[in-house]
């Protein structure tokens, strides 16, 4: 098999400087993610499976067939293998002390809208949807519904079944929990299925944010955490300037708390670290 300069050999598949190349700039092109060069040995392990469950004899082929129009399943498949999905119930407490006694406390409109734009498995969406429903139990009249949404077809997948297995809510305190979730048994394994009561406050969808969005009411917050630091630059300030266009005057944009977007656009207030305030 010939090996062009610069290749690397991982087990009997090569992965050459111009196949990483070619994936950076599908997978940017498919989902505004930017990967560095740091990133090829986890890209190689993730589509290297791809190739074998495929029985793709090179990277050449497989990235081939992405391009072609026959492709089609194969680049969702391509994308799922390589998002990052970590996250975890109530991640970055202070977006949900701040939602809490800032943005739910202020509100004034009767149906409340929150959207996690990057929602993963579920987790945030689901913590969203806790804190909602314990804050309106205090005798409002007010109602909410959250929109989740991600590219990951696998995540929503699992962020609609909402189940979850113990280990995957380390911390959260016992009466937290029982209002979060009810046991069940899956074959011989226990799991932590999400109570119907906060489920059905959250609809979730796959959806890609490069793309058209459905046509939806104003937000009072949009939670796009721990999402937008694998865009680049360009493609973080168009996002920026989408959500503006979904929130209310008013409404709180949350970015992961990691992430410093100096300036963010001209639209947005910044009230403190990773929370933005839409002005125009
Ligand atoms: C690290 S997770 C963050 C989950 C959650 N927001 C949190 O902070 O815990 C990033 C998620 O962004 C999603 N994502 C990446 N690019 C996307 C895009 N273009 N459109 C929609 N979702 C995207 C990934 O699929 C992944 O599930």
């Amino acid at each position: 098999m010939p090996v062009a300069s610069h290749s690397r050999l991982h087990g009997s598949v090569y992965f050459s400087d111009s196949d990483f190349r070619r994936v950076r700039e599908l997978l940017h092109r498919l989902t505004g993610i930017a990967l560095h060069a740091t990133h090829r040995e986890r890209v190689y392990q993730r589509l290297v499976r791809r190739l074998r469950a495929l029985d793709f004899p090179d990277f050449d082929a497989y990235l081939r067939m992405l391009d072609d129009a026959q492709g089609q399943r194969e680049r969702t498949r391509f994308v799922n293998a390589l998002t990052t999905n970590f996250t975890g119930f109530f991640r970055e407490p202070v977006h949900f002390d701040f939602l809490r006694d800032t943005v739910l406390a202020q509100a004034t409109q009767r149906r409340l809208r929150f959207w996690s734009a990057g929602c993963s498995t579920g987790e945030e969406a689901y913590s969203l949807a806790l804190l909602v429903s314990d804050v309106l139990r205090e005798g409002s009249q007010r109602s909410a519904a959250i929109l989740a949404t991600d590219l990951d077809s696998r995540a929503i997948a699992v962020a609609r079944r909402g189940e979850y297995a113990p280990e995957s809510v380390p911390g959260m305190p016992a009466a937290q929990r029982a209002r979060l979730f009810t046991p069940v048994q899956s074959g011989n394994r226990g799991l932590l299925k999400v109570r119907p009561g906060i489920r059905k406050l959250v609809r979730f969808r796959q959806m890609n944010l490069l793309h058209d969005w459905p046509a939806a009411s104003a937000f009072d917050a949009i939670f796009c955490r721990n999402v937008m630091l694998y865009f680049d630059s360009a493609t973080r300030r168009r996002l920026l300037d989408r959500f503006a266009d979904r929130l209310h005057d008013g409404g709180y944009l949350f970015t992961g708390c990691a992430e410093a977007f100096c300036g963010p656009s001209q639209r947005f207030a910044i009230v403190e670290k990773s929370v933005y305030r839409k002005i125009r």
